[in-house]
């Protein structure tokens, strides 16, 4: 069965003013479908056609491995965002929120750690907050395609620091799109998967 290219859950501009229409548009009917067509592409005829794309992230190997990748974090990188005027951005609360007092300090040390982590992130990649196996939160930022779904961890919320995600609205400016990630994030998504 062919992989599905997930449809956005909010209008391509609802993002606006912090992710434009146009960037929106380019990243999800452009490199994540590209994923998804190529990753369809290659397990077309094989084992792998039969399985999810989870199951797929974690078992092929090369650049199947590495579409599948894109294509899960990608997914995962939509529903992780939320237009602010549907109450995207904002603060976590409740067990969310104890979960990050205690492992980073506070929510805004949370942020200002995440924000670190992803600056000195060289190249294309993404940004994590995980659940570690024994239940602590952590930070992480993996290269290219890596993602933390074929190891132990099960990622919280995902940031596509690819160059794509931010250089049509802020330019190579990584920082202001940070700003712009932080005023859509859907917190009581990423709660639902703690
Ligand atoms: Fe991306």
């Amino acid at each position: 069965m062919p992989i599905d290219l997930p449809a956005l859950p909010y209008d391509r501009t609802a993002l606006e003013p912090h992710l434009s229409g146009d960037a929106v548009e380019r990243h999800h009917a452009g490199h994540h479908r590209a994923h998804v067509d190529a990753l369809n592409a290659m397990i077309a005829g094989t084992a792998f056609a039969e399985l999810a794309l989870e199951e797929i992230v974690r078992k092929a190997q090369g650049a199947m491995a590495e579409h599948a990748a894109q294509a899960w974090s990608t997914g995962l990188y939509w529903r992780c965002l939320k237009p602010a005027a549907a109450g995207g951005g904002g603060e976590p609360e409740g067990r969310l929120a104890e979960a990050l007092a205690t492992a980073f300090g506070s929510v805004d040390a949370f942020r200002t750690q995440f924000d670190e982590a992803a600056l000195r992130g060289f190249g294309s990649g993404w940004a994590w907050l995980l659940r570690r196996d024994d239940g602590r939160l952590a930070i992480a930022v993996t290269p290219h395609a890596v993602t933390p779904l074929t190891g132990p961890d099960t990622p919280l919320l995902a940031c596509c620091l690819w160059e794509h995600a931010y250089l049509p609205d802020y330019g190579e400016n990584r920082g202001k799109y940070l700003e712009a990630f932080w005023k859509l994030v859907d917190w009581e998504f990423v709660a639902s998967r703690l």
